[in-house]
């Protein structure tokens, strides 16, 4: 039987800790850390992600601020927004959440918030710190599965981990993470030649494709961890739920430990995106 890695639990200690940074800055200002959420038009996933963001800023004693736009918001109008983000001092984190509906530039966006800000860790700048090893505010969801996998493993070094996937919010930045924690990385995406293959060899699998249970017990070493950032909202008997990227239950007996989903990866996300916000606070106000 595998080790189940509660997320919720890491998360809800997370979330604790920065609830104690949050009064320890009060303290010391009187302000309350900012975090600012923009969501332009109405994808249902994206308003669920964003409810649940607001909700754990207030428990984790941030100040959350959410704006919310029409689908039809042209760029002009999202780049004044931003920029009146960027001058506000109250707020200390802006969060453009994403995808935006087509006729916006989402590479324009994510480049004109202040680097200082950007609680995604999304801005050019950002991503080259990362890359050189210089990280100061990281995409929340690589570093949420990386937290997970240091608490049920300690030390990464040398294992051989794959991330499946190469998105800039999670397959990049994930790799990237893993590769600065000595782990020996391998990506894998919709072009590799041999996927099993692949991440058989993998002591630390990532799947991070956004397809419904594509990652079977025959793609697992016996004894490695493994990692679901998938969330795909499926009908299954007349009812709406969510799936990972893993067959959980043919996964679980091969594995070491792996995160359910929900209760894994999401909660830890969002714990992160307090986290950095509180960082963010942190560095703008000293
Ligand atoms: N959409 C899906 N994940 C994310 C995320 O981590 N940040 C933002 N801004 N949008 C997302």
């Amino acid at each position: 039987m595998a080790q189940i890695i509660d997320g919720k639990q890491i998360a809800s200690e997370l979330v604790a800790e920065v609830a104690n940074g949050a009064q320890a800055i009060f303290s010391e200002y009187g302000i309350r850390p900012g975090l600012a959420v923009v969501l332009v038009g109405e994808d249902p996933a994206s308003q669920v992600y964003v409810r649940n963001k607001v909700a754990r800023a207030k428990e984790a004693g941030l100040n959350s601020i959410e704006h919310r736009l029409p689908a039809d918001t042209d760029q002009a109008t999202l780049n004044a927004l931003v920029d009146e983000l960027n001058a506000d001092e109250a707020v200390h984190g802006i969060l453009v959440q994403l995808p935006l509906p087509p006729q916006l530039n989402e590479e324009e966006i994510i480049a004109r918030i202040n680097p200082d800000k950007d609680v995604d860790g999304f801005h050019p700048l950002n991503v080259g710190a990362l890359v050189v090893g210089n990280a100061r505010l990281v995409p929340c969801t690589p570093q949420g599965c990386l937290i997970m996998l240091q608490k049920t493993l300690g030390d990464l070094s040398g294992k051989h981990a794959v991330v499946i996937g190469r998105s800039n919010i999670v397959g990049k930045p994930m790799s990237m993470l893993l590769l600065h924690a000595n782990c020996t990385v391998s990506i894998v995406h919709s072009r590799t030649r041999n996927p099993e293959e692949v991440c058989r060899q993998a002591d630390i699998l990532v799947a991070a494709v956004g397809r419904t249970e594509m990652v079977d017990a025959g793609w697992i070493k016996e004894g490695a961890t493994v990692i679901d950032v998938g969330i795909n909202v499926t009908e299954r008997d007349g009812k709406r739920k969510l799936l990972g990227d893993v067959n959980f239950a043919d996964v679980e007996p091969v594995a070491n430990a792996i995160t359910p989903v929900p209760g894994g990866v999401g909660p830890m996300t969002i714990a992160c995106l307090m986290n950095n916000t509180l960082i963010a606070a942190r560095n703008q106000l000293s």
